[in-house]
């Protein structure tokens, strides 16, 4: 078999398996199955999706609190602490106790014990357990289209953060909800934010916006 078959393939298989998954959530919508948390946090995910890339793409910086709204299994949380180191914090809020359990178990990792400024939150997007005005940052990967009422979930992040405070959502082409960059920027505008840059490719990319001062 040559190996235009073989992309050929494989690229069938990926847009088969998107469109598959894209009409079953449109009649039956629920967040990502936790069984999934193993690949979201897996060895591929990070080739494919680099922590260090995201991180640099949605603007974190040491000291910085930080929300990961729709941590999951925390994929990204522990680089991310590692980041925003002892002067910042993150929480990790997930609607699912199932990926919060994921977390929980990869913190409890000889590896992880020197991470200390997580704190793990089951939340939803719709009602965030935070002040107003009191967040850095908020980042959202693979998360927002996967909210039934977006414009409410933006609404929420919009109160946490701080005046000038960033809102970074990252989408990845083979998760079954991913839209468009242009998608992604008028879904934020709509909800008041303002467009501070759009970084990556079409299947990998982080729109960041500001909460107006
Ligand atoms: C595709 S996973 C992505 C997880 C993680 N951000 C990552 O990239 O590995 C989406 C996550 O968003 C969470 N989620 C979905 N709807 C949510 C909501 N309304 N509030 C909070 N979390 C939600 C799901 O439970 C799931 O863990």
């Amino acid at each position: 078999m040559t190996a235009l078959k073989i992309i050929g393939i494989i690229l069938g298989a990926v847009f088969l398996w998107l469109v598959l998954i894209r009409v079953i959530k449109h009649f039956y919508h629920c967040p990502a199955p936790a069984f999934i948390g193993r690949f979201l946090d897996s060895r591929w995910r990070r080739w494919l999706q680099s922590p260090d890339k995201i991180i640099e793409r949605s603007g974190i910086k040491a000291g910085m609190t930080v929300v990961d709204l729709g941590c999951g299994s925390g994929a990204f949380t522990t680089s991310v602490a590692r980041v925003v180191g002892r002067e910042g914090k993150v929480y990790a809020v997930d609607i699912q106790p199932a990926m919060l359990k994921q977390l929980e178990r990869k913190l409890s990792k000889a590896e992880n014990q020197d991470i200390k400024n997580i704190e793990l939150k089951q939340a939803s997007a719709y009602e965030l357990p935070f002040g107003d005005n009191s967040v850095d940052l908020v980042y959202m990967v693979t998360v927002l289209p996967e909210i039934p009422d977006r414009s409410r979930a933006l609404r929420e992040v919009r109160r946490v953060l701080k005046a000038g405070g960033i809102l970074a959502v990252t989408e990845f082409l083979p998760d079954p909800d991913y839209p468009l960059p242009a998608t992604t920027i008028k879904m934020g505008q709509r909800a008041g934010f303002v467009l501070d840059d759009n970084l990556g490719n079409l299947w990998s990319y982080t729109v960041r916006f500001k909460k107006p001062a």
